[in-house]
């Protein structure tokens, strides 16, 4: 198979396809033939040596879609030529195929084609995961998303707008503040150029926001603290900037405020929760409430490039690698 294999920390181009060989699934194991990889930024994060959670030399990527070729012994659930999709903190998705527990795969409806569940698992679980899962964000509150043409930022939009809140976008530039628009986003801030903290107290007349959905982290910590309302919550789920400095939670109290650090794998290690909250998802998809743009596609020999592109923020929606 051929696979992207990274070996030392560092930038894009230590992203390099290797020929690997893969085995015949062991017990409780399928082989997947891999159509559809998702990029996400945890990638870049794996990648630089932000986080060391692949052991090297290894193989990165969190989700993936394709086709199970072959089932372990004891596999019931899924057989030869059944299309499934998966989210592992496992790693290992940058390849033309793969080994996996047959019990971390979602079976995909056929209504949901490779590309798009290659390019939305990851983010459309994320979006599940924030608007649900701590505190439910009401129809007729105001959140703010940062940026909001991103790929969990365009699905985030889109369903909190759904839900009949008013969603407050923020983008680096023009052309993604239209997107952000078109996604759902009632007041749009470019925040290159505005200072989005001020421009939210002016769009909620002093109020602040319910809830801020924070993934960039470091340049926007504190005007996300700034915009929120009293007894608001800033739900910090990333950092497409870099990482949030320490910070005194006593200051906190001056609106009673709450800051949410939630990782999506906590909650889909449950196979139910993880089933409840892909159906909920692929329902979304079917009635229109989440429209997944696919704003960049790559072979999977060119994952460097995919990742280039991303940090380089010239990315809108998902991005994805072609096997
Ligand atoms: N906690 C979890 O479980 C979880 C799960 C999934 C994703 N995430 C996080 O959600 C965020 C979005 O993920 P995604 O894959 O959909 O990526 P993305 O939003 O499509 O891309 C990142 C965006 O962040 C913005 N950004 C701001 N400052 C940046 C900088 N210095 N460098 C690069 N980008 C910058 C850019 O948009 P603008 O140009 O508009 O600023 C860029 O397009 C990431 O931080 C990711 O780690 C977290």
């Amino acid at each position: 198979m051929k696979a992207i294999v990274l070996r030392a920390y560092g930038g894009p181009e230590e992203l390099k396809a290797e020929d690997v060989k893969v085995d015949k699934p062991g017990a409780g194991e399928v082989r997947l033939r891999q159509t559809v990889i998702g990029i996400n930024f945890h990638d870049a994060y794996v990648r630089s040596g932000l986080y060391k959670t692949l052991a090297l030399p290894g193989i990165p990527g969190i989700e993936a879609a394709g086709v199970v070729e072959a089932a372990g012994e004891g596999v019931t659930a899924f057989k030869d030529g059944d299309r499934a999709a998966y989210v592992t903190a496992g790693y290992g998705a940058y390849a033309s195929h793969r080994l996996i527990a047959a019990d971390k795969l979602i079976r995909l409806p056929d209504a949901i084609d490779d590309r798009t569940a290659g390019a939305m698992m990851v983010k459309g679980l994320t979006v599940q995961m924030l608007l649900t899962k701590l505190r439910p964000l009401a129809a007729g509150e105001t959140c703010l998303v940062h940026a909001a043409a991103g790929g969990v930022g365009q699905m985030l939009t889109q369903w909190a707008h759904h839900l009949g809140a008013t969603v407050i976008g923020t983008v680096g530039t023009d052309a993604k503040a239209s997107k952000a628009k078109a996604n759902g986003c009632d007041h749009v801030i470019v925040y290159s150029r505005e200072d989005f903290a001020a421009r939210v107290t002016e769009i909620t007349a002093g109020k602040g926001v319910q809830m801020v959905f924070d993934s960039v982290g470091g340049d926007t910590f504190e005007g996300s603290l700034a915009a929120l309302a009293a007894q608001g919550i800033l739900v910090n789920f990333g950092q497409s900037s870099g990482p949030v400095p320490p910070f005194a939670p006593a200051r906190l109290a001056a609106k009673s405020n709450a800051v949410w650090r939630p990782i999506l794998f906590h909650y889909i290690e449950n196979r139910s929760a993880r089933q409840e909250m892909a159906d909920a998802l692929f329902a979304a998809v079917a009635e229109g409430i989440v429209k997944v743009e696919i704003g960049a596609e790559f072979p999977l020999e060119a994952a460097a490039e995919a990742h280039r592109a991303m940090e380089a923020r010239a990315t809108t929606g998902s991005t994805i690698l072609r096997v």
